[in-house]
C-alpha cells in the first residue's frame, strides 16, 4: 500500500465528521502541535502551552532534560494521553475529530519494551498487524521485510526472550513499522543500549527515513540527535525554549570552548587574551572560552610569550550539548522537583 493511499483510506474511515481536502492534506505538516497543554490529576502542569511543527519526510528530535514533558507530548500525540487543552493534527488529520485515522498514521515505539517476552518475533509483528486490520498474508509479507530490515529474521521463531537487549529494541521498530506508518515516533529508544548496537540502530533509522517516513526521535544522546536530526525542538519545564534546524541552531552558538593541556605547571598568574575567557582547570589545564571567528594562532602567539606551551588541546563539549546546558542548565536537575505549579482553569 503506497502512503497516499494509506492516507486516503484511513481518512475514509474516519467518518464521523468530513474528511479534510486532500489539497490541504499534502501541504500539511506530518505533526502540526498548537498551544498544547496538559495538567494531570496530580495538578502537575507538564505541558504549559507547546506549538511546533515536523515537515513531511523529516527527521525529528525532541530533546530535554528530564520531566521536561517529552513523553508527556507523545503520548499525547499518539493518543495514550488526554490533552487538557490545544490541538494535533497528523498530516492535518485533526486527532480529536479523526482519532482513528489519525491513529492510523503513525507508528509508536514507547520507552519501555512492552511486547509478550513468550511470544516469537514473527508472531508479535503479524499479532500486531493484526490488530490493525492488515490481513494475514499480507501481515507475514511485511513481517518478512521488517524482521530482514532489522537485521532479525534468523531469530523470526525464537522465544523473544531470548533475544538480546539490542535486539528486543530492534523488534520494537519492526514492530511500529507493520502498519506502515507515515509517521514513527520513537520515546528514547537508545536508552541504556552500548553505542555498537545504538549506531546500529542509528543506520536502521536512517534507512527508515531515506524510504519516506517521518521520524520524530526523544533521546538523552545529543550526539545522537546530531548525528541523525534535521530540526530539533528543545522543551523545558513543559515550554518550548529553543526550535529550527540543526545547522542553525548549532550556528547560533558563537562561543567555543577548548581544554589545552599544558607542558609543566601553570604560572601563578595567566596572560590576559582579549576577547577570551582563561582559566586554570587544573595546574596543568587551561580551560579557554573564545569567539569562533577568532584565530587561534593569536591565543597561542600570546599564552607561547608567556612561557606556556600547549601539549594538546581537545574541545570541550560537544556543540548541541552547549546549547542545551545553555537553555536548560538552571534546571538541569530533575524537573520534577519544581513547586507544584497552579492548576490550569
Ligand atoms: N501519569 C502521570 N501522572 C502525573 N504526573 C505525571 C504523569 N506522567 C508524567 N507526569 C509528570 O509530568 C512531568 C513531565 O513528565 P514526562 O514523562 O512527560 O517527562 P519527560 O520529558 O518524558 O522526562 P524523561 O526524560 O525523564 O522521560 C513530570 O513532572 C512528571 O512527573
Ligand atoms: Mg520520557
Amino acid at each position: 500500500m503506497t502512503p497516499a493511499s494509506n492516507l486516503s483510506s484511513a481518512a475514509a474511515a474516519a467518518s464521523a465528521a468530513p474528511a479534510p481536502a486532500a489539497s490541504a492534506l499534502a501541504a500539511a505538516p506530518a505533526l502540526s502541535v498548537r498551544d498544547l497543554r496538559k495538567t494531570y490529576d496530580n495538578r502537575v502542569e507538564a505541558l504549559k502551552g507547546v506549538s511546533l511543527d515536523v515537515v513531511p519526510g523529516d527527521f525529528f528530535a525532541l530533546l530535554g532534560p528530564n520531566g521536561a514533558g517529552k513523553s508527556t507530548l507523545i503520548g499525547i500525540v499518539s493518543s495514550l494521553v488526554n490533552l487538557s487543552a490545544g490541538s494535533v493534527s497528523i498530516f492535518g488529520v485533526d486527532l480529536a475529530r479523526h482519532r482513528d485515522a489519525a491513529m492510523r498514521l503513525i507508528g509508536l515505539v514507547p520507552q519501555e519494551l512492552n511486547f509478550n517476552m513468550f511470544e516469537k518475533p514473527l508472531d508479535i509483528l503479524v499479532n500486531y498487524a493484526g490488530f490493525y486490520g492488515v490481513p494475514r498474508e499480507l501481515a507475514l509479507q511485511r513481517a518478512e521485510v521488517e524482521l530482514k530490515r532489522a537485521h532479525l529474521w534468523e531469530k523470526a521463531n525464537m522465544m523473544s526472550r531470548t533475544l538480546s537487549g539490542g535486539m528486543k529494541r530492534r523488534l520494537m521498530i519492526a514492530r511500529a513499522m507493520m502498519t506502515q506508518p507515515r509517521l514513527l515516533i520513537l520515546d528514547e529508544p537508545t536508552a541504556g543500549v552500548d553505542i555498537e548496537i545504538r549506531r546500529g540502530m542509528w543506520k536502521t533509522l536512517k534507512e527508515i527515513n531515506a524510504a519516506g517516513t517521518t521520524i520524530i526521535l526523544t533521546t538523552h544522546y545529543l550526539e545522537e540527535a546530531e548525528s541523525l536530526c534535521r530540526n530539533l525542538a528543545i522543551i523545558d519545564r513543559g515550554r518550548i525554549v529553543e526550535q529550527g534546524p540543526m545547522k542553525a541552531l548549532l550556528a547560533k552558538l558563537d562561543v567555543e570552548g577548548f581544554l589545552l593541556d599544558i607542558d609543566g605547571q601553570l604560572p601563578a598568574t595567566l596572560p590576559l587574551i582579549e576577547g577570551t575567557t582563561l582559566l586554570a582547570a587544573d595546574d596543568h589545564t587551561l580551560d579557554i572560552e573564545m569567539p569562533r571567528a577568532m584565530d587561534l594562532n593569536r591565543v597561542f602567539a600570546v599564552l607561547g610569550e608567556a612561557g606556556i606551551r600547549v601539549r594538546s588541546m581537545r574541545t570541550k563539549s560537544n556543540r548541541l550539548e552547549e546549547l542545551f546546558v545553555r537553555l536548560t542548565g538552571e534546571n538541569a536537575q530533575d524537573s520534577t522537583a519544581q513547586a507544584p505549579p497552579e492548576p490550569v482553569a
